[in-house]
């Protein structure tokens, strides 16, 4: 029994029903799925959007799919997700809401957080965006000597960074070409000395991008730019506010740092750092490809959201996606989940979804304050599938362990690209399509032994396929689709943890190694004697300062 007085999940009924189910299914062969179902190519597919899901490819019956939502339905997901579109404060541990949803909510939408409805705040702030980002990209918002800015340098660490940088890269084609846009976020000085070093610093803007405004890394970074700046241009702290603007929650720390609250743009705490791409963090964004796109984005959101809150558990597709996550987690011990994306532009998409599914469910203690018995979160990871293809998918075709994966791929090519780059694109998709069938189907023996390869290469050369997968195709790569994308993950991550009762919300694991820089910082500067340090971190730190000569 859970602490909430809920039956532990791999107790109830539905569970046991599926992991019964497992076993019946047993080592059940994709090939013999799809000979006893012509159909199954196509009926074996879902769209939300844009967006093209596959679904075929994976280790499941329709009766595998019903049990699963039979489990969605236990756990009560769609009252979670209602009380989330309420404004109700499931993120429980913080005692906040979770309004990511807000974010994107039409103009005369409600959304009530304690009664009050948020939509109106949203949209001010989009519009304070919009309205600053058309003067940095017309022109007359000037650096403090009057030169026009051509730099924006976001500075940020987590959700702060990943989502904003991931998204430029996506939308570069819809991108101001002439503006450069970079992405500093590791406290590793080198960080922003690549960022900075070829700029000049009248033609910068620096966006400090920081929920809490207290992030170590960030307020670091931040400063040193302050200091590189004011270097650069021979100038005092009035030319701060020309040439910095804030992102974050936190008024009074940024009114600290030096930056006009003026120039501040704000969000909330009901918005998580890895949920806040599409608030003021996205601002960088927005000066990149402008506001119309950057409201494009938003729409492309909102499509996915309303999906999500009103398909029946059927044709719920982030339903359908967590689900299938869980029955291999849960019920083939899969420990990871590979995306795959067949778009250069792509190439952050896979490691801003690291953060947002694994801060999100890698938790090993419930709602109800109990450490789970089943497994949560997967281990989350993959790079553009045509590289991965020469790297690592050797593991994901013939290696021991069971990796379902996502592929992402675009029928048509960026518009931009010439007449000859874009016929590569056929190659590109062919590569997408083959790497799929390959891995569902494989290579038997006997088809190895037909291309008269020597017995002794056989075992060698045959694939045994059954590697589960699903692949999302959508027309082309837009400002809409990826708002889709991203809230179609946004939403298959929460009902994950909602099925796995854990606070999808919270992220309390990434506090201890924070506060023990903090403690052991000293003793690498001063060598100071910090209490309770372990003997190998001790030792560690004596070789690090002899290194250093100190
Ligand atoms: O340390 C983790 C974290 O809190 C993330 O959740 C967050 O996205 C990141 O740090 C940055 O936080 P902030 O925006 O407050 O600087």
């Amino acid at each position: 029994m859970n602490a909430d007085g809920r039956t532990r999940l791999n107790q109830t009924p539905e569970w046991t029903a599926l992991a019964k189910h497992r076993e019946e299914l047993g080592e059940v062969r994709l090939r013999e799925l799809f000979a006893a179902d012509p159909g199954r190519g196509t009926g074996y597919t879902a769209q939300v959007g844009d967006l093209h899901i596959d679904y075929s490819k994976h280790l499941v019956t329709d009766e595998t799919l019903r049990l699963l939502r039979e489990l969605a339905a236990a756990t009560d997901v769609f009252g979670l997700r209602d009380a989330m579109f309420r404004g109700e404060k499931i993120n429980t541990t913080e005692n906040r809401a979770v309004l990511h949803i807000a974010l994107r909510a039409a103009r005369d939408a409600v959304v009530e957080v304690d009664g009050e409805n948020v939509v109106p705040q949203v949209h001010a702030v989009l519009d304070k965006m919009a309205g600053f980002a058309d003067r940095v990209r017309s022109g007359e918002w000037t650096g403090h000597t009057g030169k026009r800015i051509k730099n924006v340098v976001n500075i940020g660490i987590g959700g702060s960074d990943l989502g904003p940088a991931m998204a430029y890269e996506v939308l570069r084609a819809y991108t101001d070409r002439d503006l450069t846009v970079r992405f500093v976020s590791n406290v590793d000085g080198a960080d922003l000395h690549e960022a900075t070093r070829d700029l000049d610093a009248a033609e910068t803007l620096f966006v400090i991008a920081s929920k809490t405004f207290t992030t170590i890394e960030t307020i670091t970074n931040a400063t040193s730019a302050r200091e590189w700046l004011l270097g650069e241009l021979k100038a005092g702290q009035e030319a701060v506010a020309q040439h910095f603007v804030a992102l974050s929650t936190n008024a009074g720390k940024v009114a600290d740092f030096g930056i006009d609250t003026a120039n501040m743009f704000e969000f909330w705490d009901w918005v998580g750092g890895r949920y806040s791409y599409d608030s003021a963090i996205g601002l960088s964004l927005m000066i990149a490809i402008g506001p119309d796109r950057f409201r494009e984005m938003l729409d492309g959101f909102r499509i996915v959201d309303e999906h999500f809150r009103t398909a029946p558990a059927e044709s719920n597709v982030p339903l359908l996606l967590g689900l299938l996550g869980i029955w291999y987690g849960n019920f083939h011990d899969a420990q990871s989940h590979a995306v795959l994306p067949y778009s250069h532009y792509l190439s952050k998409f896979t490691a801003y979804l690291q953060q947002l599914d694994m801060e999100s469910n890698g938790k090993y203690v419930g709602r109800d304050g109990l450490a789970v018995d089943w497994q949560t979160g997967p281990v989350v990871w993959g790079t553009p599938g045509t590289n991965g293809q020469h790297a690592y998918y050797q593991l994901i075709h013939q290696g021991t362990k069971l990796i379902p994966a996502d592929f992402i791929g675009f029928a048509e090519p960026v518009a931009e690209l010439s007449e000859g780059l874009k016929a590569q694109h056929d190659l590109l998709m062919a590569n997408f399509f083959a790497q799929t069938q390959a891995l569902a189907f494989g290579k038997t023996p006997d088809e190895v032994r037909a291309e008269g390869v020597p017995e002794e290469l056989v075992a060698h050369k045959t694939f045994l396929g059954n590697h589960p997968t699903t692949t999302i195709l959508a027309k082309e790569l837009t400002p809409s689709v990826l708002g889709q994308l991203v809230a179609l993950y946004e939403h298959k991550v929460f009902m994950q943890g909602a099925v796995w009762n854990i606070d999808s919300f919270d992220q309390w694991g990434v506090e201890l190694g924070k506060v023990l820089a903090k403690r052991v910082e000293p003793a690498l500067t001063e060598g100071a004697d910090v209490p309770g340090l372990d003997a190998s971190t001790r030792a560690l730190v004596a070789k690090y300062r002899e290194l250093r000569g100190r």
